[in-house]
């Protein structure tokens, strides 16, 4: 069999462990051929590929990034909303003109409905999820989320000191495009006094009150952390949530506040161990589905280190997003973590 593997959408730690578990295992157990698509689903248009072999996929795990590039690709989503027959058949040309007998997606939320529409067109595909923001519907945990929690309760770690020093509000916002799970784990992790996520919304009065307290109780500095996606007044393209709740910290209680955004530091550099691990068992799975033909899936992961698989029709145009029955956020609120409401 031919395969072809791309990375599409935003990179994350753990990318080039998947690409080498999907490779090592297809050549080395399946007898496959290896085909890596350059950026995303623009190399498929394209045809930018090169092959795979085993000598080239070694030394991958504790490389960040993604060897084969990635891309949000915008036009490739319109061509396949478009009704027009013509646009569908140039990409199914291409697939066919690579003699490809599967394509391997490695992505979040988009690039999985993406997959799963190039099954509708009758294409053999797997898609296999990642991201930092740990939401794709339909998988437990995805790689990337547990590299970017580490250096992100390392940030809130060592605001520790010089929000004491200073006794002085920290803010850090944290990575999450519309889900709170990296601010959750590292803010628990990191001992924020606060934590404000997008599904859980906030009061800024609470706020207030909570570092208000913690001052007359003795601690005359707090932390907080808040996830990029969470509502602010005047929208985010304005301000950075970090922002807003500093000034408005600042206005509410008269303390000083600082603000740090940590941005992209939390998806560059090498994988976690865990991650590495995570991204080779599913890239392996991935292998395996495609050996027993097993088409239209993507690999996904159940409690601990149960690597399955699920129809991507059931995964397509959802999201996983905190609760707030979330046990994180349960037994945070009861020893006294405020989570602004
Ligand atoms: O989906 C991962 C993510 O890093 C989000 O946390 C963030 O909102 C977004 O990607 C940033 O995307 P871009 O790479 O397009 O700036």
């Amino acid at each position: 069999m031919r395969i072809g593997i791309l990375s599409s959408g935003g990179d994350c730690p753990g990318i080039n462990a998947t690409i080498r578990g999907v490779g090592k295992a297809a050549i080395n157990s399946y007898d496959m051929e290896v085909i890596g698509i350059h950026n995303g689903f623009s190399g498929l248009l394209h045809k930018d590929i090169s092959t795979l072999q085993d000598s080239s996929l070694s030394g991958l795990l504790t490389l960040g990034g993604t060897i084969l590039g990635t891309a949000r690709e915008k036009a490739f989503r319109k061509m396949l909303k478009s009704p027009d027959k013509k646009d569908q058949e140039i990409i199914k040309k291409s697939y066919h003109e690579l003699g490809l007998d599967c394509l391997v997606c490695i992505g979040g939320n988009g690039t999985q409905r993406t997959t799963y529409q190039l099954s509708e067109l009758g294409l053999n595909v797997i898609g296999i999820p990642k991201t930092i923001d740990n939401d794709v519907y339909g998988t437990d945990v995805t790689f990337g989320f547990n590299s970017a929690v580490d250096i992100a309760t390392e940030a809130i770690d060592r605001l520790h000191s010089t929000a004491s020093s200073h006794q002085r509000v920290m803010v850090i916002e944290l990575m999450g495009h519309r889900a709170g799970w990296i601010t959750l784990y590292a803010g628990m992790a990191g001992g924020a006094d606060i934590i404000l996520l997008p599904e859980l919304g906030y009061d800024l009065n609470v706020i207030k009150k909570v570092i208000e307290k913690r001052k007359k109780t003795g601690r005359a500095y707090s932390i907080v952390a808040v996830a990029e996606g969470i509502e602010v007044e005047g929208g985010t393209d304005r301000h950075h949530p970090a922002t807003y709740f500093a000034r408005k910290i600042e206005e509410l209680t008269g303390f000083e506040a600082r603000e740090t955004v940590l941005g992209y530091i939390q998806r560059g550099g090498s994988p976690s161990p865990y991650d590495r691990n995570l991204g080779t068992l599913l890239g392996a799975h991935a292998a395996q589905l495609i050996n027993k033909g097993k088409f239209g899936r993507m690999v996904s992961v159940k409690g601990i280190d149960m690597i399955t698989d699920v129809p991507l029709s059931e995964v397509a145009d959802k999201l996983r997003l905190v609760t707030p029955d979330h046990i994180m956020v349960k037994q945070g609120k009861k020893m006294g973590v405020s989570f602004g409401i």
